[in-house]
């Protein structure tokens, strides 16, 4: 499942995996956690050599949430510390475009999801299926997906949508900011030369404004089943 910024994907992927028992993967955590890595160790997050050995040697782990309360759809180490919301904070979101533009970060990233994605995948021993989301799934990292999902949404509903997330926490930060950093992204983000986002040829594309998640996830259900997934 591929999609913008705020576009839902993380909500309904989620939903989606429980409703299948399988496994719920969102791949935007690995970006963030090398953007949150260089920001933390100072290494320049325009440098392409240093974010690339970075991510190639970075230890990132990420765990179902266990008994933590907070919200969170997963708890993710970096190096062994936990930064589950340290990954959300404003520094991350203003240089993760950046970070998951250079080549060598995208490859060594791209290779690790695909592992991930292929051991899990329909039919294996370990489990019974994956739910993976992101920006280039469907074109780079799975390409032979048996189902590809497109999720967008205007970018005002998604600006509305990350608003509400982010006042959920306490967070207090304007829509029209909000609005302006979405659009920023999502230029960013299509643009760049490696893997932009951009749907497969054959994503079938749900636009979720002013759907709810039940719906777009009951919508997603019948495509899962008709596709024999
Ligand atoms: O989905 P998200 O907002 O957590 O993603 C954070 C950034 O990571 C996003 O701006 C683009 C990048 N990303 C990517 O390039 N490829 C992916 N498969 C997932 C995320």
């Amino acid at each position: 499942m591929d999609g913008p910024a705020a576009s839902g994907k993380s909500t309904i992927g989620l939903a989606l995996a429980q409703r299948l028992g399988y496994l719920f993967f969102d791949t935007g955590i690995m970006y963030r956690a090398v953007t949150w890595a260089a920001v933390a160790r100072g290494i320049d997050v325009r440098d392409a050599a240093g974010a690339g050995a970075l991510a190639k040697t970075l230890d990132i782990d990420i765990l179902p949430p266990g008994n933590a309360t907070d919200g969170r759809h997963s708890t993710v180490l970096v190096d062994g510390v936990d930064v589950t919301w340290e990954l959300r904070s404003s520094a991350v979101e203003q240089h993760v475009s950046a970070v998951s533009a250079h080549a060598d970060v995208r490859a060594a990233l791209t290779q690790q999801q695909r592992q991930i994605g292929l051991r899990n995948s329909a039919g294996s021993a370990e489990r019974p299926g994956i739910v993976m989301v992101g920006r280039d799934i469907g074109t780079a990292v799975l390409p032979e997906a048996p189902l590809k999902i497109y999720l967008d949404a205007s970018p005002m509903e998604r600006a509305r949508r990350r608003h509400a997330e982010l006042a959920a926490r306490g967070r207090d930060v304007s829509i029209e900011h909000i609005h302006a950093d979405i659009l920023a992204r999502d230029a960013y983000d299509s643009s760049r030369a490696v893997a932009p986002l951009r749907p497969a040829a054959d994503a079938i594309h749900i636009d979720t404004t002013g759907l709810s998640p039940e719906a777009v996830v009951a919508r997603i259900l019948t495509l899962v089943y008709a596709a024999g997934t």
